[in-house]
Parts: C-alpha cells; sequence; structure tokens
C-alpha cells in the first residue's frame, strides 16, 4: 500500500499543506502549521453488497412536524437569529474576548430556564464558581441553569446521554474542549473540528439547540479552523469597541433565517441591556456641527441606525510616511477612497495623516457610507463643518461617480423622521419623496466644489 501522504493544517485559517512551511501559504501566518493524521481513503463498490444501507428519500412537501423557534425571551437575540432558536440546530458565535459572549449567553440561559426548559451551561473557561458570581451579580441565580465546569467531550456528552435532552446546550468555549479519541492539545484545528463534530451530532440527534463560543483571532475570524463555520448553521459575531457600551450581535451565516437583523446591546453594570430603538445610539449628540463629521443613514435589517463618521487630517511637516488609523471602517475602502479623491478631485492627502472613526464603537460594512466618509475626509481637509442636520448617501466609484444604494428612499424618510433635513447622494434617489431637502450630486467632484468652492 503506498504510503499515506502527510498533510499539515493551518491553525489560523484551515488551509492544508502537503509540506511543511514556516509560513501559511493560505493566510500568511506564521508558525501555524501543524502535520495532521493522513486521511485514510477507502474504495467502495457501489451496491449493497459494500455493507453500506439504503438512505431514505423524502419529498419537500412531506406532512410532519417542523421544528420550532424557540424564542430566546431576549428580543435583540431573537431579532438576530431570525426568530428563535431552532432545535437540533448549531450556532457559532464569535467576538473578541471580553466582549460579553459569555454575559450574553448566560442571560439568555436563564432566561429560557426559567420558562421551565432544560437549560445545560458547560464553562470551559470559568470555574463554576465564577459563573454562579456572575449569575448573582445578574441577579439570575434562581434560574434553574444546570451549570458545569468542564473540557472533556466524552464526559460532557456521557452525562448528556443520561439525562432527559435540554432545550439548549451552551459551550463555553470550544477552544478549550478536549477529546482523548483525538490527538492534540485543545484548541488546534483537529481538535477544535473533532469535538465540535460530536457536540453537533449530539445536537441533531436529540433536538438540542447547541451554541458553541468561538474566539476571534486578532484579524476578527473565528479562530481556528474556518471549517467551523460550514459545520454549523449558524455563525453569529459580537462586535463592538470594548470602551464603548454598545454591542451589536449579528448573523454572518443563517440557514433558517436572513442575515441582514442585527441585535444591539448596551453593556452595564448589570449585564447586557437590550436596545430596541437603536436609531440616534451613534450620534455624537452634539448640536454644533463640526468640521470633518458626517452623518450617514444606515439600515440595519429593517431598522434605520444614524451614525456619525468623524475624520481627522493631520499636514506633516516632515517627509516621514503618514499615517492612516481607521475604527469602525474598512482600511482597504479608506485607501481607495483617498485615492479617487486625490485622482479625481485634486486633493492632496500624501503629506498628510488621516484617522477615521466610526462614533459609538460601531462597524460599519455598508458601501453607500462611501460618501459619508469622502464628506468628513473633504471636511476635515477644508476645516468646514457640513451643513448641520444633513445625512449623506452613495457609493463612490473609482471613476469618482457617487452611485445609488440599496434602500436609498428609506434612508432618506427614516433621517427625517429623526429630524435631518438635508440629504446628499447620488443623482436621483427613488422613494425618498420630499421628506428631506435633498441633492442629487453625481460626481465626488461635485461634492469637493460644495465644500470647498462657494456653491
Ligand atoms: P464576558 O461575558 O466575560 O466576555 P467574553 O465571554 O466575550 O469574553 O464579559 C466580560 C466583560 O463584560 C467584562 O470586561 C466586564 C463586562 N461586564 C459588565 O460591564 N457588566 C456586567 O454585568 C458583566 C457581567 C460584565
Ligand atoms: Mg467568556
Amino acid at each position: 500500500m503506498a504510503k499515506p501522504k502527510k498533510r499539515y493544517i493551518c491553525q489560523a485559517c484551515g488551509g492544508v499543506s502537503h509540506r511543511w512551511q514556516g509560513q501559511c501559504p493560505d493566510c500568511a501566518e506564521w508558525n501555524t502549521l501543524v502535520e495532521d493524521a493522513p486521511a485514510t481513503v477507502f474504495s467502495m463498490k457501489h451496491d449493497l453488497s459494500s455493507g453500506g444501507r439504503a438512505v431514505q428519500f423524502v419529498d419537500l412537501d412531506k406532512p410532519g412536524p417542523l421544528p420550532t423557534r424557540q424564542p430566546t425571551g431576549l428580543a435583540e437575540f431573537d431579532r438576530a437569529l431570525g426568530g428563535g432558536l431552532v432545535p437540533g440546530s448549531a450556532i457559532l458565535l464569535g467576538g473578541d474576548p471580553g466582549i460579553g459572549k459569555s454575559t450574553l449567553l448566560l442571560q439568555a440561559a436563564a432566561k429560557i430556564a426559567r420558562e421551565g426548559r432544560g437549560v445545560v451551561y458547560v464553562s470551559g473557561e470559568e470555574a463554576s464558581g465564577q459563573v454562579r458570581m456572575r449569575a448573582a451579580r445578574l441577579g439570575l441565580s434562581d434560574a434553574p441553569v444546570k451549570l458545569a465546569s468542564a473540557t472533556g467531550v466524552r464526559d460532557i456528552l456521557t452525562t448528556l446521554g443520561a439525562m432527559d435532552a435540554p432545550g439548549l446546550l451552551v459551550i463555553d468555549s470550544i477552544q478549550t474542549m478536549h477529546s482523548d479519541t483525538i490527538e492534540g492539545a485543545p484548541g488546534t484545528v483537529s481538535q477544535v473540528r473533532g469535538c465540535a463534530f460530536e457536540l453537533i451530532r449530539y445536537a441533531k440527534e436529540n433536538g438540542v439547540a447547541l451554541v458553541l463560543v468561538g474566539h476571534v483571532t486578532k484579524d476578527g475570524n473565528i479562530a481556528g479552523p474556518r471549517v467551523l463555520e460550514h459545520m454549523v448553521d449558524v455563525v453569529m459575531s459580537f462586535e463592538g469597541e470594548r470602551s464603548h457600551q454598545y454591542r451589536i450581535l449579528r448573523a454572518l451565516k443563517n440557514r433558517f433565517g436572513a442575515v441582514d437583523e442585527i441585535g444591539v446591546f448596551a453593556m452595564a453594570g448589570e449585564g447586557l441591556e437590550e436596545v430596541d430603538n437603536p436609531s440616534m445610539l451613534f450620534l455624537s449628540g452634539r448640536d454644533e456641527p463640526m468640521a470633518g463629521s458626517a452623518v450617514f443613514p444606515a439600515i440595519e435589517g429593517t431598522r434605520p441606525v444614524l451614525v456619525e463618521i468623524q475624520a481627522l487630517i493631520v499636514r506633516l511637516q516632515s517627509g516621514a510616511t503618514p499615517r492612516r488609523a481607521v475604527v469602525g471602517w474598512d482600511n482597504g475602502r479608506l485607501a481607495m477612497l483617498l485615492a479617487v479623491l486625490e485622482s479625481r478631485c485634486g486633493l492632496n492627502f500624501s503629506s498628510a495623516e488621516v484617522y477615521l472613526n466610526v462614533a459609538g464603537g460601531y462597524r460599519l460594512g455598508d458601501p453607500a457610507a462611501d460618501l459619508a466618509v469622502a464628506a468628513a475626509l473633504v471636511s476635515a481637509m477644508a476645516d468646514r463643518p457640513l451643513p448641520p442636520r444633513s445625512v449623506w448617501l452613495g457609493e463612490v466609484s473609482l471613476a469618482g461617480e457617487i452611485r445609488p444604494v440599496a434602500h436609498g428612499g428609506l434612508r432618506l424618510r427614516e433621517a427625517a423622521k429623526l429630524g435631518f433635513d438635508r440629504g446628499f447622494g447620488p443623482a436621483h434617489v427613488k422613494g425618498g419623496g420630499d421628506a428631506l431637502a435633498y441633492d442629487g450630486l453625481g460626481q465626488l467632484a461635485n461634492l469637493v466644489d460644495r465644500i470647498i468652492g462657494n456653491s
């Protein structure tokens, strides 16, 4: 028999290489390749003599019970999930350390347990005492949650197998879990993948909603294997700046619902509070217009969220390389916008440091924010405030055109409801009505004329 080929798996991205290298060819991380057990390949006959069993087919409209969603009781959590937990499904919840994942899950677990559904919360990171202390602080001590501090998947599944299947099983976190049938330390790709596989299988067989907490790496991916994202039904991320109060729960993948709704929470002394009207949260609340600040009407699912974008430009005297720092927006997109402003509008940022910040710890991913970012940059550059109570929307192309965006009319109507009276954006916006005074700019150069010129 041919010797099985060795393979090496990157512990950061899950990429596979056939020889050991210092740097992963997929994600360019250093010293992350680890030898994996060789894969065995069977060659099978395609009839029942191979020992396989026939698989049953069913029709799509086959009558029978469909799994029903179970609301968690935390409305913002349910909103992000698309209505609640689906029995027999697996959710991966990622987020920076300290952002509040354990707090969120403990609160949801307590809510569900108080309604009389079984909840098991397994913490591999904290001792039971620590979790109980947190529960006491949150006023949840009376909730009948079954709490355990364990890391062995075999022990956990043996225990679960001997009791009634719970409605919800929380594993905090998958990186701390360990299976004795798999080689490697906890947190390695093969351990994480193997433990997740066993837990997911248990959840599917027993109709349990499973939540796996996953750590994220410094560039924001769920640590270890990306394969985990394929194994689960829902991938959620819990985001925010630790120094700010607000947290956003977002579904990145959802086999049972839309991925555009977000849940908004505020971290307070007594845990996470739900924020059901987030529209004004990400504004600084100051009345005086300031140079370098522009408001973008974002839409998150069905809710409008007004977001303030702040830019600061510092001219450098020396020939040092200028810094570009971004919080809450994409670095590459900022570089692109600066390049378009330089080449299409004749502005010069080459000897200036550029800082861009999205207020309140919000992360913007919507390309419709381009124009608001450009407006903040030009306003900071010219040191002139933008018109008071104005909103800016539009995607900017490499040619410097301002392009229409999704839900343009809805964004303008919502901004008008919240007290804004001017809008700037692409030449035409459908459905904006006469909610506010609207100026179609068409080209980015028109924006520059308007702010720097005298029009
Ligand atoms: P935690 O849920 O432990 O984060 P994660 O599991 O994502 O690592 O949250 C930890 C942070 O939340 C901690 O830094 C303090 C803060 N916090 C509060 O501000 N109020 C509270 O009531 C609780 C429980 C935590
Ligand atoms: Mg935690």
